[in-house]
């Protein structure tokens, strides 16, 4: 393949990237080589709460419609995140929440409202919604969050009805980070789509983040643990690949990424129900890893300038297991 479109179309499945809305807006280099090379996209920030509703009943669409609106023009699905998560959440509501002022059944009636809301704008136009994000801890506990300590667990499959209500044909998917090695929270997302598919809750899909640092090991098991997400009748997507590093680049720790980045993909096209590969970012120009790992970075397929790193090149050369 040429490139990343050819491969994600010989291949049959979906390649996607984060999108930094500012960098779409403003940086022709970097809008090109996202339409040349990519055949999905999901908003870095763009959808998240706190950017569509910062202030309370106050919208601000502009940044999510743009990146719909360029999917459209240039032919990529999109993929929606996310609806419930514990972060990112506008002011109005962790301060209403903590001071009391919103009470547990208005905020029942307010996070039906925003996934009906959200979900609703973009009927038809969002293949795949990242309906609850990180809900389990590394323990393999409930995720302790504001949404757990004021709703109960029930939120989840709230969460799943509401969006499906608001886009029947949307893809519902939980997503989370650790999940292609950390066993408790393996074991516990497994037991929670199994509970959520016994009480008929509409879910289809598994996103593993995929956040992965090659000064750790390759999660060697991953493709094990797709197939057990799988063998319950759910898609499979990786959703926020990429690889850091410990700075400096060098030669070596270039070759090393290229290699998970290859085993990543690898994995995804050896379980057949691995429909989608989605990149964090694909320029090391924007990512958020050195912003959140000090003394890291160099994360994505290309660097800086958009030239390819060994790991762009590493990808188009897997070939089909399929
Ligand atoms: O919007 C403000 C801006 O007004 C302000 O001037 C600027 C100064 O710091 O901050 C801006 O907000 C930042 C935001 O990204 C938008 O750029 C936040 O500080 C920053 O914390 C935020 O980081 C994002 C992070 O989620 C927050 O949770 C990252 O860009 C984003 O890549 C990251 O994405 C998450 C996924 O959603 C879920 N999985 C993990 C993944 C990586 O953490």
């Amino acid at each position: 393949p040429r490139d990343l479109r050819e491969l994600a179309q010989q291949q049959g499945i979906r390649i996607g990237t984060a999108v930094d809305i500012a960098a779409l807006r403003g940086e022709a280099d970097y809008r090109k080589v996202l339409n040349r090379e990519f055949t999905q996209v999901t908003a870095e920030n763009a959808m998240k709460w706190e950017s569509v509703e910062p202030a309370r009943g106050g919208f601000t669409w502009a940044d999510a419609d743009a990146l719909v609106e360029n999917a459209k023009r240039d032919k990529q699905s999109v993929r929606g995140h996310t609806l419930v998560w514990h972060n990112q959440l506008p002011a109005w509501l962790t301060t209403g929440v903590a001071d009391g002022t919103i009470g547990d059944d208005e905020l029942r009636t307010i996070l039906r409202d925003h996934i009906t809301t959200q979900v609703r704008r973009y009927k038809g136009k969002i293949r795949a919604w990242d309906v609850v994000n990180e809900v389990v801890e590394e323990d393999g506990t409930m995720r302790q969050s504001l949404w757990l300590t004021h709703l109960g667990p029930g939120y989840i499959a709230d969460a799943f009805r509401w969006a499906h209500r608001a886009d029947p044909h949307a893809k519902l998917f939980i997503n989370d980070y650790n999940l292609e090695w950390n066993t408790p929270k393996i074991e516990t997302t497994l037991s929670l789509v199994k509970d959520l598919q016994a009480r008929g809750v509409p879910i289809d899909g598994i996103g593993f983040q995929g956040h992965l640092g090659i000064q750790y090991d390759y999660p060697g098991d991953w493709a094990n643990v797709m197939r057990r997400f799988a063998d319950l009748g759910l898609e499979v997507a990786i959703t926020e690949l990429d690889a850091r590093m410990e700075l400096p680049v060098t030669e070596e720790k270039l070759a090393k990424q290229a290699d998970y980045y290859r085993r990543a993909l690898t994995d995804c096209l050896s379980v057949e129900a691995c429909r989608e590969l989605t990149v964090w970012g694909f320029t090391d120009r924007h990512s958020w890893v050195p912003g959140w790992f000090a003394g890291q970075g160099a994360a994505c397929l290309l660097d800086e300038n958009l030239a390819p790193k060994p790991a762009y090149r590493a990808l188009l050369a897997v070939k089909a297991p399929r």
